[in-house]
């Protein structure tokens, strides 16, 4: 079955688990790997879609790729920081899913945790200055450090793993 892997990625994470994916999967099958293109949309009949956590959805150019889909199954999947629970990340995936137009079938969906950027550890002490036993603080603080080392081997093995049941479960 013909697929595409799309995906926006800032720091990085989101490449390294797009790349394991690609891995994963047969290569002469792979009709796109990259930024979000409509053109080679028409091409796919499988979209493996990924984005960063922003305000716990997806990137708004990825939210709007999304609603552009049609006739497609669909895995979404993404690299978030300010969690690593399935409860998390299924409020999160539910908000993108509820995105994707109905003509499309979701056959999978993926979420890890990834390393926080150290511009945002800049922009939160600020508005703890002065507070720093704040226990927020203290809490975001050691969610930051506990992401520094996502992802990880076994966050690549899983994704590896999501890739393959997808496949199969699309060509079912
Ligand atoms: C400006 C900014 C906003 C972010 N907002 C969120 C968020 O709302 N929820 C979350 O879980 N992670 C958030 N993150 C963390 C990123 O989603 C996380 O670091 C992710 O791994 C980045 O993926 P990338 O390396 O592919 O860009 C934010 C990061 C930045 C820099």
């Amino acid at each position: 079955m013909k697929y595409a892997i799309f995906f926006e990625s800032v720091t990085g994470n989101n490449e390294a688990l797009a790349n394991k994916i690609k891995e994963a999967l047969p290569a002469e099958e792979c009709v796109a790997f990259g930024k979000p293109d409509e053109e080679a949309l028409k091409e796919a009949e499988l979209v493996f879609i990924g984005s960063p956590a922003r305000g716990n959805n997806f990137m708004p150019p990825v939210l709007d790729f999304l609603a552009k889909m049609e006739n497609k199954k669909v895995a979404p999947f993404m690299v978030a920081g300010y969690g690593d629970t399935p409860a998390f990340f299924g409020m999160i995936l539910d908000r993108i899913e509820s995105k994707i137009p109905e003509s499309n079938e979701v056959v999978g969906r993926f979420a890890v945790q990834g390393k926080l950027h150290e511009s945002l550890v800049k922009k939160y002490s600020k508005m703890y200055e002065g507070d720093e036993e704040n226990n927020e603080w203290k809490a975001w603080m050691a969610n930051y450090e506990r992401s520094q080392s996502r992802p990880n081997q076994n966050d690549f093995d899983r994704a590896v793993k999501f890739a393959k049941e997808v496949y199969e479960k699309a060509n079912a």
